[in-house]
């Protein structure tokens, strides 16, 4: 640069950066992180970059900054943060994903449930995505519990993201969805669109009834939920908490879990340690110690 140029007085009003560049875009990586406390990896937060500005495009925005300026600024817990939440979070789910875990609960829990006489058996999806998860859970009590119903059952179901929770409230999936479920299953537990809706699967009310769901943020000092889970399944949740807070979030399941109660958190997922009170029994499965 000339050094001329250094002495160029510089504006007192920064200009606007350049509409959709890494600098227009930075007011939002610093609302995710200070706000929603969601720090992405690099490609992630590329993803996120390139589906909001498409979105914001769509509503005719110029650039990241008017957004920030005009709706996160001015309400930084209205509409604007959830659209960021739902754009950011990866809802990757499937019906019997790790499938070891249901192994565990059909030959393991199930029986157990079975024979248990007061009060239902509980159960936490924490991290439930599109449904997945929960109804994969019913489905496996339904194979050994008779009479399944609301009264036996209840599976809590919650998820940051409030599009995802609405479509897993739905149930409706698609043929590309339920590739991985076994005939059988998907006989038993599935009902098939017809006409207009062919390709749809809904599954059915016995399923359907027994999990209840709510819009919950696992980084709320507050969890408006029962605190004696018999179960409780947190997979592939973790990966986009602070280690510190991973802790933190470790320790509170504990507390809503009854005495030997189960955890479940994802195969993949690298626990920076587990608390006191729980005890490994399998791989990514821990026992609450009575
Ligand atoms: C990759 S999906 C996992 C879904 C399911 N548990 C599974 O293993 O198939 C992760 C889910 O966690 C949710 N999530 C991320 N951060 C969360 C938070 N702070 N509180 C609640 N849910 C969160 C995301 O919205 C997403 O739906």
């Amino acid at each position: 640069m000339p050094p001329s140029d250094l002495l160029t007085p510089v504006s007192s009003s920064s200009p606007e950066p350049e509409p959709w560049s890494e600098f227009d875009f930075s007011p939002i990586v610093q609302f995710l992180r200070n706000q929603i406390g969601i720090s992405l990896e690099p490609h992630r937060m590329g993803l996120l970059q390139a589906r909001l500005r498409s979105r914001l495009q769509a509503r005719a925005y110029p650039s990241f900054t008017r957004f920030y300026e005009r709706v996160l600024k001015a309400d930084p817990t209205g509409p604007g943060m959830q659209l960021l939440i739902d754009l950011s979070t990866v809802n990757h789910t499937a019906f019997f994903r790790e499938p070891g875990h249901f192994t565990f609960m059909a030959e393991q829990l199930a029986p157990f449930f079975k024979d248990l006489s007061s009060g239902p058996v509980r159960i936490w999806s924490a991290g439930c995505s599109t449904g997945q998860e929960p109804y994969s859970m019913a489905m496996v009590l339904a194979e050994t519990i008779l009479n399944l119903s609301p009264l036996r059952v209840e599976i809590w179901a919650t998820d940051l993201s409030l599009e995802v929770v609405k479509a897993a409230a739905r149930a409706i999936y698609v043929t590309r969805d339920v590739a991985g479920v076994s005939p059988a299953r998907l006989r038993r537990f599935f009902l098939r669109g017809r006409g207009p809706r062919d390709g749809s699967f809904r599954v059915v009310p016995e399923v359907r009834d027994t999990v209840k769901f709510r819009h919950l943020d696992l980084r709320n000092a507050n969890w408006p939920l029962p605190n004696d889970f018999h179960v409780i399944f947190c997979r592939n949740v973790s990966i986009y908490f602070a280690e510190e807070e991973r802790m933190n979030l470790l320790n509170r399941l504990a507390t809503y879990l009854r005495e030997g109660g189960w955890l479940a958190m994802g195969n993949g997922e690298i626990l920076p340690g587990v608390p006191n009170s729980l005890r490994k029994i399998a791989p990514s499965i821990y026992r609450k110690e009575s």
